[in-house]
């Protein structure tokens, strides 16, 4: 500062010279920028090497008031620079070896009060020094086409008030960090042409503020965050990495979507078809499957629209519309069927690419249509995220209207603003332009997490299965020398079964369905995603699945269902068969019995939504090689929909109140089924009707009231002597309540479990006493378990 030095003069004077000196240095310094960042702007100069754009920056030019140009521009606010954009000419070389980022970034912080930073094609390299973050006030870093490396330093988490973050073009690698996903109003993180790599971090779902997400040419892997959160994402580009295999989840205001070149290997969901924002599709080079909806083609924002290679499939028609806006269309090598669509075959402004599907049409390379039958037969479906609600409510905030390149848009205009602002030295204080609504529609789909979370600590327990997956057609013809007479098990109402042996050696039951309606494998989505929870040690569980589609509208013809072969029989042939194998003894029985019941808990409340209402049998619990119960056949929803009927017994949502009652309902349903199961278990001869049950129920109920001999005389005679009287009696009791005629007044899973236990502890305590070499003391909180070797 200067110092000012007074002559002698009169004391008036003094003051009033004083007031005109400081007004002066108010007034100079308002327009003119303090010395100190114009040498820090002077030695920026030199550290990039005296750059031709910025070959006129002296100590003489008035930096706040020159004219911006495309390449250079400076903003001021008061006194101080607020924006500093210098731009290179592109495919600026290294600086030289004699350059050091940390010092240049060490010169930068010099200009405090930066809130866009625009440093493009200078040549810079070197990591990003943590100092940066001394920018405190920083809302937009665009370091476009550098040759930065290293990971983004994480002192940068400090800035909190970042909005921008482009960093394409550069070298940076490794992981993204969790903390990324932590800046509160985070609008555009732009990373294309890098060489990060692994998954994203779960914490992209909190960026709720995103707008734009570009992470293309990376190498990042792996399943998508779940971002239907980010109400305001707009632009998703992911191009050219390894994501997949699922669809990502996104919510419906959607307008540049781009996935092309990656591992996506699922359906298209079919939500989709009412992104009515979206504009520019890219799903190109990938392997997904499943039918192209072709209302993609007419969505009312569309204007580009990219599925080539991959292995959707479908039939297009003459009539199929396309959307007015609609520029570009490539559905080239695909199992395409049927016609071209006149609307894109008609137009000369539309650029419309088809070859290479099985498409009637003379004009481009097809293949025949068997090609496209074969390949579209063995078509493997991933299970798909389960649908999430996007609430409608959502949609009147904020500015409708496609924004696409908004943000660059507003950048521009907040730079052009602020600079008028500049020019008319207005002290308003700083308003900010880009004002984000910070929408917090949370939708937690808190029950399909649960979903998720009870299905991954089941999958834990669930002993030794192979992972769940889709077969392929000639897999499952394979291992059934073509579903061969030999290999048949049988018919039911639930299709037909064949026992099949995999190339591993494995041994698979395979259920076939075949549909009677047309659906989509889309439609079948949420019933497979459910299909591949059913995975529990008492339940007979599902290995994968494999669709078969009719070639003219991919619609699915015959669903194969692969579960896990269990070797040991029906339950009934250990029981009551005529020529049963060797009988089941008591404390065996009840161990069944609990395995059983531990089952239909297991379906009742290990999955959300439960499966409910299984017609049990005894002839549909096999046992394996441990005799272990499992439950073969349970409501699977596919089978209700094969038959031709759905709504009885279906899934109960808990949400509903109507349905909560039919819970209840549908649970003591399963339970009277498990009381039939019981009868025979306990008096060791089959029940061939209702009426007989209820009968043998009705004596069963008296003779609880008698004594310990009478009880002992009506069981099976194969247990007579093996079990206690108070085992005999508990299973006697939880029998008969089963069988009550008031659903209501019967027991709950947990009840029955309860009493099965009990009769299971008293059985082993007394085994203990009276036939010491073979019993052994069980834990009272364990559910005993089988003892038994067999041969
Ligand atoms: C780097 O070296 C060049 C000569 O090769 C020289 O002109 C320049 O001033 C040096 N830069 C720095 C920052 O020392
Ligand atoms: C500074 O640059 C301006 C415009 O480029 C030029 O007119 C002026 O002579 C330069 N001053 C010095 C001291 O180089
Ligand atoms: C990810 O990138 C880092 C840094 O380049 C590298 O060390 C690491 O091996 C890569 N990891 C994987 C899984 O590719
Ligand atoms: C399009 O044509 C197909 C047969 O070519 C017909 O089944 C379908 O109903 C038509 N759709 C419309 C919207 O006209
Ligand atoms: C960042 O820089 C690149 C390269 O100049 C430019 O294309 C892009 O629009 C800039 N983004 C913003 C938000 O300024």
């Amino acid at each position: 500062m200067p110092v000012l030095r007074m002559p002698p003069m009169a004391k008036g004077f003094k003051h009033l010279f004083l007031v005109l000196a400081i007004i002066f240095i108010l007034i100079h310094h308002s327009e003119q920028l303090q010395s100190s960042q114009t040498l820090t702007l002077l030695r920026l100069k030199l550290l990039l090497n005296y750059p031709d754009i910025i070959s006129s920056w002296n100590s003489t030019i008035d930096f706040c008031n020159t004219e911006p140009t495309s390449q250079v521009t400076v903003v001021c606010y008061e006194d101080s620079i607020t924006q500093l954009h210098i731009i290179g000419i592109k495919g600026t070389p290294l600086l030289p070896r004699n350059f050091s980022m940390d010092s240049f970034v060490t010169t930068l912080v010099k200009l405090p009060d930066l809130k866009v930073l625009t440093l493009v094609s200078l040549g810079l390299w070197g990591p990003l020094p943590g100092k940066i973050a001394r920018l405190s006030s920083l809302e937009i870093l665009n370091m476009t086409s550098n040759f930065l490396y290293g990971a983004i330093p994480h002192e940068l988490s400090t800035v909190t008030g970042l909005r921008t973050l482009i960093l394409d073009d550069n070298m940076f690698s490794g992981r993204l960090p969790e903390w990324l996903g932590s800046f509160p109003i985070l609008t555009v993180l732009s990373l294309r042409k890098n060489l990060f790599n692994g998954s994203l971090p779960d914490s992209f779902s909190s960026l709720e503020n995103l707008r734009v997400l570009a992470l293309s040419h990376n190498h990042f892997y792996g399943e998508v965050p779940d971002f239907i959160s980010l109400t305001n994402l707009q632009e998703l580009d992911l191009e050219d990495n390894a994501f997949g295999p699922r669809f990502p989840l996104v919510g419906n205001k959607l307008v540049r979507l781009i996935l092309g070149k990656n591992r996506f290997r699922s359906g298209i969901p079919s939500e989709l078809s009412s992104y009515y924002q979206l504009q520019w599709l890219d799903l190109s080079f990938n392997r997904f499957v499943g039918p192209f909806p072709p209302t993609l083609l007419s969505l009312p924002s569309v204007s580009y629209v990219n599925i080539a290679n991959n292995k959707l499939t479908g039939k297009l028609f003459e009539n199929t519309s396309c959307n007015v806006e609609l520029e570009f269309a490539d559905l080239s090598s695909n199992l395409l069927t049927g016609n071209l669509p006149s609307c894109l075959s008609d137009s000369k402004d539309r650029v419309f690419l088809y070859a290479w599907n099985c498409l009637a049409t003379g004009k481009e390379n097809q293949h025949p249509l068997s090609f496209c039958r074969n390949e579209a037969l063995a078509v493997g479906i991933l299970p798909q995220h389960k649908k999430s609600k996007v609430s409608k409510v959502a949609l009147s905030l904020g500015i409708t209207g496609g924004i696409i390149g908004g943000i660059v848009l507003l950048g521009l205009i907040f730079i052009f603003v602020r600079r008028q602002n500049a020019k008319k030295t207005t002290n308003k204080p700083t308003t900010r332009l880009i004002a984000e609504k910070a929408s917090s529609t949370g939708y937690t789909s808190k029950l399909l997490s649960d979903a998720r979370y009870i299905s991954q600590t089941m999958k834990l327990g669930a002993l030794g299965l192979p992972a769940y997956r889709t077969f392929s057609l000639e897999e499952l013809e394979d291992a059934t020398n073509n579903f061969d007479t030999t290999a048949f098990m049988g018919e039911g109402s639930q299709g037909q079964m064949y026992r099949g042996r995999l190339k591993d050696g494995t041994f698979v039951a395979i259920r076939c369905l075949k549909m009677k309606k047309s659906h989509s494998t889309q439609s079948f989505m949420h019933h497979v995603e459910l299909i591949s929870k059913l995975r529990y040690r008492h339940l007979v569980s599902a290995l994968g699945h494999c669709f078969e589609c009719y070639l003219d509208d991919s619609s699915v013809s015959r669903i194969f269902l692969i579960f896990e072969y269990v070797p040991n029989g029906t339950l009934r042939s250990w029981i009551s068969e005529e020529h049963a194998r060797r009988s089941l003894t008591w404390a065996q029985r009840i161990s069944a019995a609990i395995g059983i019941a531990k089952g239909i808990q297991f379906l009742h409340t290990g999955i959300v939504p439960g499966v409910y209402s299984n017609k049990l049998k005894i002839t549909d619990i096999l046992l394996d090689q441990n005799l272990a119960a499992k439950i073969s056949s349970y409501n699977l929803p596919l089978l209700a929909e094969s038959a031709g009927k759905v709504g009885h017994g279906t899934f109960a949502l808990p949400k509903d109140p109507s349905n909560s009652a039919r819970v209840s309902y549908d649970d003591k349903v399963d339970v009277y089924d498990f009381g039939v199961i019981l009868l025979e278990m306990i008096l060791g001869r089959p029940l061939k009707t209702k009426n007989e049950v209820q009968i043998l129920k009705n004596q069963l109920q008296a003779i609880l009231a008698t004594d310990d001999v009478t009880r002992r005389s009506v069981a099976d005679t194969a247990v007579q002597k093996s079990c206690s009287d108070q085992s005999l009696k508990t299973m006697m009791e939880i029998c008969v309540r089963c069988l009550l005629r008031d659903p209501t007044e019967r027991p709950s899973v947990e009840d029955v479990l309860w009493n099965l236990q009990f009769a299971a502890q008293v059985q082993d305590a007394w085994r203990g006493d009276s036939q010491s070499s073979e019993g052994s003391p069980g834990s009272p909180s364990q559910a005993p378990h089988l003892r038994v070797a067999f041969r």
